[in-house]
């Protein structure tokens, strides 16, 4: 049945206006003035905004991290996104040292396999550049649709590469299409500080941030974009922490090169000092890179607003803090690194950005959504409201307050990180390709509705919009 949604104020990442929407099966197939059709289903969203469905560019779900497994699956993650008001993830599909990039990718197909509400993307990890992976990544990219791919610079002995395989990746990048992303943090001198550390008797997880300096940060981040002018090719650095990471980005932006930067709700809002709460409550805010002194937030609200960097991921990798966490209650480096943000990011950006006079309304839909849809092969289809994109659509009441809690939360995990902070904006409804999985704050949705979307190569959704550059 067709769909039209009235009365609503339609915001992309250019424009903000009053108008009617008609659905038609999973698509957007006319904006404009009264639109009436005879038995459609007539959806009214008067005194709310309409948003394209969030783009989540950053997470882990059923993730082996740490000696554990990520909480959220599939399934609890994808169900928490819609809450959340977000239509679309890419995940990161992990490789192993000696495995095939076919396995790996099959091993994230099973994973996800009727699992996902959402639609979902992967990105790929490569961990050496072996002939034999190299030879097989064109296929990848261009039969699989996984047009990213993921370098980790840090921790070291488990997943980090070395400048070899980082450089030799950026090279097939270019060669084929693909965006290569990097965890910007130097492993070996953090190895060296965490041994340090608990040799001298700090094990709480205070150390986790003190052992992993800005300094570290920022040496990675300028050394990724180094080898990505020196390769001419393209490069995304997830999860900016920091002003000397950004700093690194913004000069090497400066000078030409590719180079593109996300930053995520935790670095915004919470700081270092929370890791030192007391009872081991400190574990709950471990994140790599670590949280920073409060003074940066400052810094990385402004480089979102000038474009320095441009999209927010939740980096969602929730542990729960009873019998996950708490793994590391001996030794602040064995508690699982990461934290549940999947269901607030876009609640946050809005709260925090748009309402406190941070960034503009339009600007909060580029880095939630339009952005990432670009940067990552998915636009037009996902990452804004047009005729013919795909009706990914949130209906979204701007002036409800609502306390973030674990007791309310969608996430499959024991807390929550952002506990008793008050948001302003929730989405009252969501749809993904025309069906509601969110409909006036209860789930419709089913696992298995998402579908894997393969990506068009890194360039070709940014050709369809010039002006982004
Ligand atoms: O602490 C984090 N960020 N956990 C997830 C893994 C990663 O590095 O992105
Ligand atoms: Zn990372
Ligand atoms: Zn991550
Ligand atoms: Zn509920």
């Amino acid at each position: 049945m067709n769909k039209v949604i009235k009365n609503g104020v339609i915001v992309t990442a250019t424009d903000t206006f009053q108008a009617d929407i008609l659905i038609e099966n999973e698509t957007i197939v006319q904006i404009g003035e009264d639109i009436n059709i005879p038995g459609a289903e007539v959806i009214d969203a008067k005194g709310n905004y309409v948003f394209p469905g969030g783009i989540d560019p950053h997470t882990h779900l059923d993730m082996p991290f740490g000696g554990t497994v990520t909480k959220d699956d599939f399934e609890t993650g994808t169900r928490a996104a819609a809450f959340g008001g977000t239509t679309t993830i890419i995940d990161f599909c992990l490789t192993k040292k000696g495995e095939t990039l076919k396995s790996a990718v099959d091993t994230w197909h099973e994973k996800s396999k009727n699992k996902a509400v959402i639609d979902y993307g992967f990105h790929l990890q490569i961990v050496e550049s072996s002939d034999k992976i190299l030879e097989e990544l064109p296929k990848m990219v261009e039969e699989e649709g996984i047009t990213s791919l993921k370098v980790f610079m840090a921790y070291k002995n488990q997943f980090q590469a070395d400048d070899e395989t980082l450089y030799k990746t950026l090279i097939a990048g270019k060669e084929l299409g693909a965006l290569v992303m990097v965890h910007a943090e130097n492993g070996d001198v953090i190895d060296y500080l965490v041994k340090k550390a608990l040799k001298e008797g700090n094990t709480d997880p205070i150390y986790h941030a003190l052992t992993r300096p800005p300094e570290a940060e920022a040496e990675a981040t300028g050394r990724a974009a180094t080898l990505t002018g020196l390769s001419e090719s393209q490069l995304y650095v997830v999860h900016v922490s920091c002003a000397d990471a950004a700093k690194k980005i913004a000069e090497a932006r400066n000078q030409g090169i590719d180079i593109w930067g996300e930053t995520c709700p935790q670095y915004l809002v919470l700081d270092q000092s929370y890791l030192e709460k007391e009872n081991f409550e400190g574990a709950k805010y471990v994140w790599s890179p670590p949280l920073r002194e409060k003074w940066n937030q400052e810094f990385l609200w402004n480089a979102l607003k000038s474009g320095q960097l441009q999209t927010l991921g939740s980096d969602q990798c929730s542990f729960d803090f009873a019998g996950q966490k708490d793994l590391g209650k001996e030794d602040f480096s064995k508690i699982p690194n990461g934290g549940p943000i999947i269901e607030d990011r876009v609640s946050i950006l809005f709260s925090e950005g748009v309402k406190k006079g941070r960034i503009s309304l339009n600007q909060f839909v580029d880095i939630t959504s339009t952005k990432a849809a670009k940067l990552f092969g998915l636009y037009p289809k996902k990452g804004t409201i047009a005729v013919g994109a795909d009706a990914d659509i949130v209906i979204f009441d701007p002036n409800i307050e609502r306390t973030i809690s674990a007791e309310t939360h969608h996430m499959a995990v024991d807390y929550n990180a952002f506990e008793g902070i008050k948001v302003t904006g929730e989405p009252v409804s969501v749809l993904s390709r025309g069906n509601f999985v969110i409909r006036d704050k209860e789930y419709t949705g089913k696992a298995g509705d998402g579908q894997f979307i393969k990506r068009a190569k890194y360039g070709t959704s940014l050709q369809k919009d010039k002006t982004m550059i």
